[in-house]
């Protein structure tokens, strides 16, 4: 990627606004809360990709919640996933008999997702959901459902609102496509 490219803005479409992301997570919250009741609920946001989402969801979810983050490194800089998975910084507390839920970004062809609840359901959680902001449900190469799904968008590189490409454009409020 040129310096060229990451200073031009006409290689970006918004696909979703600030206000319906904004909107939209709140009814996550909603949902995700009314579905556990008053129990407590660990958050596992798998970074970096989900930090901004998480840092919305848990205070749309509202009541006891643990927040918990996993470092995970599936593309190396890229527009196309590898294929490898690797965790570049683990959780800092047991999660055994804890309700919960793993805050992902963007579920694309499921292997990351894979490879997290394979990870995860060893140590014993009382349950294990999945919550993703973006699902690219037709991209799909691992048979995955997400329990709690923000957006289901087309197979289009996005970035923004935590999303990246070769690291920048996390910073965006809204999501935006790539066409490079
Ligand atoms: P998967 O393993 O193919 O499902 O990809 C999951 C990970 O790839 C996500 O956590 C993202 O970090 C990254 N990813 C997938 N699609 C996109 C995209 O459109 N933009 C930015 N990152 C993406």
């Amino acid at each position: 990627m040129t310096q060229t490219a990451i200073k031009s803005d006409q290689h970006f479409r918004v696909l979703i606004p600030e206000d319906r992301l904004q909107a939209r997570i709140q009814e996550l919250g909603q949902q995700i809360r009314a579905e556990y009741g008053d129990e407590p609920v660990t958050c596992i946001g798998v970074l970096k990709g989900s930090f901004m989402f998480m840092a919305d969801l848990v205070r749309a979810i509202g009541g006891p919640v643990r927040c918990e983050f996993l470092g995970v490194s599936s593309y190396q800089g890229g527009t196309k996933t590898t294929g490898v998975v690797r965790i570049t910084e683990d959780l800092t507390a047991p999660i055994e008999s804890q309700h919960c839920i793993i805050v992902e970004d963007i579920i694309d062809t499921g292997l990351t997702m894979d490879f997290l609840v394979r990870t995860l359901k060893v140590r014993g959680p009382k349950s294990l959901k999945i919550c993703t902001l973006l699902d690219k449900a037709a991209n799909r190469e691992i048979p995955l459902t997400a329990d709690f799904v923000g957006f289901s968008i087309p197979d289009e590189f996005v970035v923004g609102y935590g999303l990246d490409l070769g690291e920048f454009y996390r910073n965006l409020p809204h999501i935006a496509v790539y066409t490079p």
